[in-house]
């Protein structure tokens, strides 16, 4: 874009949003040129961050006039870089963060109608206020928006018990890419009134629309809660013991959540104040939580099951906690392992999903494959065991340089994903494509299913100006 073109368009977004608006000086701009991971680096002319949803649906149109490519932001945590615009400078980045009310809370319908850009801890709250529960639970929370959450359809660590952000979605409002604006804010739990839009919109990563208000379902809130932290010798014995707590806990069983001694080491590593839950290291461990909204039993119940998967040789080690203090810092540990990545250097991060019946068996056989491709990989390998999702992570040594961890990346992910596909899993369990997974895709997805996105994607963009570059 010629200097004078963007001078024009930022004098046009002007009028539209006001100074609170636009951010256009390079240090105001930094936080959202590069993505959490620090792994992606872009440029833009200007930020927008519209109030409401008919300044968003005004800057839309105005960049649909003008041609102007967007790429819709909200807490900028992603894990694939969807968030970040390109480095060509001509991509505008949208911000959804001022657009952060709770609109309405209906706890007769069980449901609460949010902006897009509210952050997913505030929607907790703004339930528990009415003494109502939104289960979506991940260790970006803080900072994370339910609009982000959509477009990626987040997971996290409740997905055993409540399901996927799709799950978790009734309506949706959206800004089409030539500005319109699509209500579909209904809070039903059933309209069969032709195709699921909705369910277009969720995990579209910013490709198909800009959402602006989402109306989430609530549930009870759960008043008690057992928490254990589990020791066993292998992945198979873990995996035998999720299928124990299902049959025993039903649906109390809220989380499953597994990590290695590797991973656990990393957080004890790098992370203050944590500390070792077992007195002996085990190989595999799972942090475990059952919850309810009556507290009549659960210790009990967790108690039991524990003590049959002992007898049973299923676990050797089990730590349950006896205060909030203890399940806090037991969740610390699992929470603390992202951040512990980052300090302790680069890592090829895969987001997988596979049958849970093959965990244990794709976890063998990976091992070997990796470390045949490479001898000094250190496999940090955790993840929600309840949902089958590893994040099956490489640490590279320290001294690598940017060439190498290009050249390892590349082979790794040829090797991992490979192997994954061949197990009926998926390359992208939770954290999307965006621009990580986009040249890979098409190599583990069908043509008829690349066909059909493609299509779906030139009839509701066509000129592909929502976050070209991701995705497809
Ligand atoms: P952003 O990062 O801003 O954007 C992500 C994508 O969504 C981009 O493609 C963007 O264009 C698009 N987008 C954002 N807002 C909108 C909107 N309003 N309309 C259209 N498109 C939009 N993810 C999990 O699933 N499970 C986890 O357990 C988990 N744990 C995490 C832990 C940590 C410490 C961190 C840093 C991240 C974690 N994540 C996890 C990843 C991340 O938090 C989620 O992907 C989250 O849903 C992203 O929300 P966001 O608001 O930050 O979106
Ligand atoms: C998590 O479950 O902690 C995040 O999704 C994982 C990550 O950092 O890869
Ligand atoms: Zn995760």
């Amino acid at each position: 874009m010629s200097e004078q073109a963007t001078q024009r368009l930022i004098n046009k977004l002007h009028a539209l949003v006001g100074p609170a608006g636009l951010l256009t000086d390079a240090e105001a701009q930094a936080p959202y040129l590069t993505d959490w991971l620090g792994k992606w680096k872009g440029a833009t002319p200007v930020v927008v961050r519209p109030a409401n949803t008919a300044e968003t649906a005004a800057v839309v149109r105005l960049c649909s006039e003008t041609h102007t490519p967007i790429v819709t932001q909200g807490g900028n945590t992603g894990m694939s870089g969807g968030a970040t615009p390109d480095a060509s400078g001509a991509q505008v980045v949208l911000s959804t963060t001022r657009m952060n009310r709770v609109r309405a809370i209906d706890p007769i319908n069980n449901t609460l109608t949010v902006d897009a850009g509210v952050i997913l801890a505030h929607a907790h709250d703004a339930a528990r206020s009415v003494d109502r529960f939104f289960p979506l639970s991940l260790g970006a929370q803080g900072s994370c928006t339910v609009g982000g959450n959509v477009a990626t359809n987040a997971g996290g660590i409740a997905v055993l018990r409540y399901g996927n952000t799709r799950d978790l979605v009734l309506g949706l409002e959206v800004v089409l890419p030539d500005g319109r604006i699509w209500h579909g804010l209904r809070g039903l739990r059933k309209d069969n009134t032709g195709y699921d839009l909705k369910g277009l919109f969720i995990g579209s990563e910013g490709t198909l629309g800009v959402i602006t208000g989402v109306v989430l379902k609530l549930f009870p809130q759960p008043t008690a809660h057992a928490t254990a932290w589990v020791g066993a010798e292998s992945l198979e014995k873990l995996v035998d013991l999720l299928s124990l707590m299902r049959t025993r806990c039903g649906e109390r069983l809220t989380a499953f959540e597994m990590m290695t001694a590797a991973s656990l080491q990393l957080v004890l590593d790098q992370v203050t104040d944590t500390r070792a839950p077992l007195a002996q290291p085990a190989p595999f461990n799972a942090l475990i939580e059952l919850s309810d909204t009556d507290e009549a039993g659960l210790r009990d119940l967790l108690e039991e099951s524990l003590g049959e998967s002992m007898a049973a040789g299923l676990t050797n080690d089990v730590m349950l906690s006896a205060s909030e203090a203890q399940t806090m810092a037991l969740w610390k540990l699992r929470e603390g392992i992202s951040q512990a990545q980052v300090r302790a250097g680069k890592a090829i991060k895969h987001d997988i999903a596979l049958p849970i019946s093959s965990l244990a068996s794709f976890v063998a056989q990976a091992g070997q494959d990796v470390l045949a491709c490479m001898p000094d990989a250190r496999i940090v390998n955790f993840g929600h065991l309840g949902d089958g999702n590893l994040h099956y992570n490489v640490l590279m040594p320290p001294d690598a340089g940017d060439d190498a961890l290009k050249r390892r990346t590349h082979e790794l992910n040829g090797v991992v994903h490979q192997l994954v596909t061949d197990y009926g899993g998926s390359i992208s369990a939770e954290h999307g494509v965006g621009q990580l997974r986009r040249d890979e895709l098409r190599l583990y997805k069908s043509p008829v299913e690349m066909e059909l996105m493609l299509r779906i994607k030139q009839a509701m963009d066509p000129n592909h100006l929502m976050n070209p570059g991701k995705l497809l």
